[in-house]
């Protein structure tokens, strides 16, 4: 498993540097992506040999594609990639901003479609690789103040279904990972207490874990997610009442 090559998007902070740092100290080539060439840099700079800066907005479709060329050029065929950029912003009815919802489903929904549209074929080509598109458990379910970052994570598992049942059988793996709390500075403006917080270290132990086995989806911290996954299930008439005592609504 060692000397893949491995590309990971928004890893200059938080899940995607330690899932980086981890998967360069057990042997991988890591190409590093995030708008801040500066905080790659830095990054890059504990583990020269391993890990290869390329900056880019994966917003910006046809930077993405050159990006995965460059990469593929320098480094050789990507065997892996962890699409993990993501934005978080609070969108509550008080103030609510269509623009600020923009903004999350164009990093969140349209980044992950924009590296996807560039590297499935390529993948697809060679019958080898593997996509791992970072969700979330809010996606399992629409949760208050959260309506534009639920519908982003809801559309990524959502995105991962479909092409899991078209990818399965052309070599290609896809998985969705969905994180409960994790202290990163996404989650450092929340002003409640966050149950299950992990740190990033143990959140890219999981997932580096998750991303070994087969299970299209990587869920943790297990208690927490199963928690979750039982809301999912729950019926209207019990999962609002319950999800409004949650929150003090
Ligand atoms: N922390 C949690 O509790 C948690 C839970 C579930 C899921 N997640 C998901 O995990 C992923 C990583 O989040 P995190 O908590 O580690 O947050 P983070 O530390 O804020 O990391 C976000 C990363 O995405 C990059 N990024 C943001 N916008 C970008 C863009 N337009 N183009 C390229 N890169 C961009 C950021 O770098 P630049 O700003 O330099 O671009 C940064 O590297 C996100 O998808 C998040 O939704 C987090």
């Amino acid at each position: 498993m060692a000397n893949r090559v491995t590309w990971i998007t928004g890893a200059s902070t938080g899940i995607g540097a330690a899932l980086a740092r981890k998967m360069a100290g057990a042997g991988d080539t890591v190409a590093i992506s995030a708008r801040s060439q500066e905080t790659l840099d830095s990054v890059c700079a504990e583990n020269p040999d391993r890990l290869h800066p390329f900056a880019l907005d994966v917003t910006d479709r046809a930077a993405v594609a050159a990006v995965i060329e460059a990469i593929e050029t320098t480094l050789g065929p990507i065997d892996q990639a962890v699409l993990n950029a993501g934005a978080y912003t609070k969108t509550p009815v008080d103030g609510f901003s269509a623009e600020t919802v923009e903004r999350m489903m164009m990093v969140n929904v349209v980044g992950v479609a924009n590296a996807l549209e560039a590297l499935m074929p390529r993948m697809v080509a060679r019958r080898r690789g593997a996509i791992a598109l970072m969700a979330s458990v809010a996606g399992y379910r629409g949760l208050p103040y959260a309506a534009g970052y639920s519908g982003s994570k809801a559309a990524v598992i959502a995105m991962g279904q479909s092409l899991k049942a078209e990818l399965d059988g052309k070599g290609v793996k896809i998985q969705v990972i969905c994180p409960g709390f994790v202290r990163t500075p996404l989650t450092d403006q929340n002003e409640f207490d966050m149950p299950f917080l992990m740190e990033p270290e143990e959140a890219a132990d999981r997932i580096v874990d998750g991303l070994k086995g087969d299970s299209f989806e990587i869920a943790f911290p297990k208690r927490f997610a199963l928690q979750l996954k039982t809301m999912q299930k729950l019926p209207d008439a019990l999962f609002f009442p319950m999800i409004k005592k949650t929150v003090g609504l």
